[in-house]
């Protein structure tokens, strides 16, 4: 006898390679919102992107789920190139493999659809054996504390029950990379662990790649790699609770934010190695360009 047995592929692997990405802005002219990422995320990996407002980490997310293409750069999903995946390729890479939880708890649900609607709306594309091998719905419901809301349409729920819902909507596909912006910002302590500890169960039963955007420590400090965005750039990484600084293109190094303002923009440095490992800055007795 033989069972359907529906492959579960693990996470996808996930490549930048000098992205840029310009916004056109109504009056014309470009903000440049990411300049230069290069970053490598493994197959399974977990990572918390960090940084403050404005460097880039929802621009970032949404070049991953295929939702923006970069300006200039490139963009790998495992193997494939995203810029070179046609629109209806890379629509049903969306509804499968890559499920992306944006920003505001309102961009991601049907707002005149109930809950149950909003899931059975995110797995529409899934085969029937990709929908049996799913978690139940009643089960995902549970996982976000909404089995109340099941019924519940979309419009009348607080913004901390759509933003458990955008992210069981989010899960629900059992996909190869999870992309959620902020998905606890507007929870309890409590929700917040939950929702938490559901994103963290999708990687642990399926591999899934997760990568999450948040402004609270709390949640960074389950993840154990971090990635910190400043100025449209990766400014630096934190792997299992150390930190490190990021060479950039073009040898382009950011200082960690407590030496900036001692070492403000225009300081004359030297930089010379030491040894193989080490390098030994310098402030000039000039004075810098004002
Ligand atoms: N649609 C848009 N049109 C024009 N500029 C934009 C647009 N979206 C973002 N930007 C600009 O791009 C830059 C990066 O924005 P982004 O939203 O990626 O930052 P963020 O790190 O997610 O910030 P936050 O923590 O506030 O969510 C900002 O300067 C922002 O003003
Ligand atoms: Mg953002």
């Amino acid at each position: 006898m033989t069972t359907a047995v529906v492959e579960r592929p693990g996470g996808l692997r996930v490549r930048c390679e000098g992205v840029v990405h310009l916004y056109r802005t109504f009056e014309g002219h470009d903000v440049v919102a990411l300049q230069g990422v290069d970053l490598t995320i493994a197959a399974g990996e977990r990572v918390a992107f960090l940084g403050p407002s404005g460097s880039g980490k929802s621009t970032l997310l949404t070049l991953l789920g295929g939702i923006q293409k970069p300006s200039a750069g490139r963009i790998f999903l495992g193997d494939e190139e995203v810029s070179r995946m046609g629109e209806r390729y890379l629509a049903r890479v969306r509804a499968r493999r890559v499920s992306t939880m944006l920003q505001g708890s309102t961009r991601n649900l049907l707002a005149y659809a109930t809950a149950r609607q909003n899931i059975a709306f995110a797995r529409l594309a899934l085969s029937a054996d990709e929908r049996r091998a799913a978690l139940p719905e009643a089960e995902l419901l549970g996982r976000v504390g909404l089995e109340q809301q099941a019924d519940q349409v979309v419009s009348t729920m607080s913004g901390g029950q759509r933003q458990r819902l955008a992210l069981a909507c989010a899960v629900s596909t059992g996909p190869q990379l999870l992309l959620a912006d902020e998905p606890t910002s507007q929870l309890s302590h409590e929700d917040r662990d939950h929702v938490i500890a559901l994103i963290h169960s999708l990687g642990d039963d399926l591999g899934t790649t997760v990568v999450v955007v948040t402004h609270q420590p709390e949640v960074a400090a389950t993840f154990p790699r971090t990635v910190t965005m400043k100025g449209g750039r990766v400014g630096s990484e934190g792997r299992d609770g150390a930190e490190y600084v990021v060479i950039g293109a073009e040898g382009v190094v950011h200082l960690p934010t407590h030496l900036a303002e001692q070492w403000p923009p225009g300081t004359l440095v030297r930089i010379e190695p030491e040894d193989a490992s080490r390098l030994v800055v310098s402030r000039s007795e000039q004075e810098g360009p004002a």
